[in-house]
């Protein structure tokens, strides 16, 4: 169909940027989330002993992203391409193997159980409309054309965002529409972001946090 042809191409361009992955050990990058670095806290400090995160906090559940994807971020955050104090702070003295190792850990973790909220009805309906189908008379692709279908994630470029934490969403969507957020390849979430009102952002990230969350289709070790 049309909407999954035209962001099929864009699929096709990140992709080929991608840089291939050094090994992760896992058991290393146990060490590394359980105890620290020597330099940054303990990963379970903020995303908790089972990757769950925290919504109230903003930290995200990691369990369940791909490694490339993982080990894009932090490298992201170290270099400042994410601008994130607090993860700057945390990460910057992580060796590339450190990297590596530490998103093996966490890609290969079960996927947690995610707190369920209560969400009006109206609210979920409009988040589901606009993650399913988007809203074309405004050229807004819905999330699921990049995203895949129920929001699982297609690859490392693409991460699963169902199952994903309220608050974590929104300030990932606030971020990208104040320019604050501008990894990724194409820049593509910034026109996504920007095309949403206030209302809009709630909805979806209140409709995809009520979702399950889906491991990673392929890109995880
Ligand atoms: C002091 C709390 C804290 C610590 C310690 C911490 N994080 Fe985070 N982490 C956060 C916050 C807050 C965010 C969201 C930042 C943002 O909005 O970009 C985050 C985001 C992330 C992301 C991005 C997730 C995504 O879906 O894009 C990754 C990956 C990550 N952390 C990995 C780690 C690893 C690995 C460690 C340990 C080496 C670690 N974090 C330590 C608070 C923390
Ligand atoms: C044209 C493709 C495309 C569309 C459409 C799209 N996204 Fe994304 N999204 C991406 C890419 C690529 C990334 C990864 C960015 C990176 O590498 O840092 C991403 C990342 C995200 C993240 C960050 C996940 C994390 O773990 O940090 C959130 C949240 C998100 N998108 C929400 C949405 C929502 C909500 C919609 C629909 C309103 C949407 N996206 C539509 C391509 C898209």
């Amino acid at each position: 169909m049309f909407k999954t042809s035209a962001f099929g191409l864009l699929a096709g361009l990140t992709l080929s940027g991608g840089a291939a992955l050094a090994a992760g050990n896992a058991a290393e990058g146990e060490k590394i989330a359980l105890q620290g670095d020597g330099v940054g806290a303990p990963c379970v400090a903020c995303h908790g002993p089972d990757g769950a995160g925290v919504d109230e906090a903003g930290f995200p559940r990691l369990p369940g992203l791909p490694a490339e994807y993982i080990a894009k971020q932090i490298r992201d955050y170290k270099s400042g391409a994410r601008n994130n104090p607090i993860m700057q702070a945390n990460l910057s003295s992580l060796s590339e193997q450190q990297i590596v190792d530490v998103a093996a850990y966490y890609a290969g973790m079960p996927t947690p159980v995610m707190p369920v909220k209560s969400v009006p009805e109206q609210t979920l309906a409009l988040g589901e409309k606009l993650v399913t189908q988007g809203d074309w008379s405004r050229h807004l692709p819905a999330c699921e054309s990049c995203h895949g279908p129920g929001s699982a994630g297609v690859d490392a470029s693409f991460p699963g965002i169902a199952g994903q934490h309220a608050t974590y969403i929104r300030q990932q969507l606030e971020a990208w529409r104040q320019g604050v957020r501008a990894n990724d390849p194409l820049d593509i979430m910034s026109a996504v972001a920007e095309r949403l009102t206030e209302a809009e952002i709630d909805a979806v990230a209140a409709y995809l946090a009520a979702q399950p969350v889906k491991p990673s289709q392929g890109g995880a070790q």
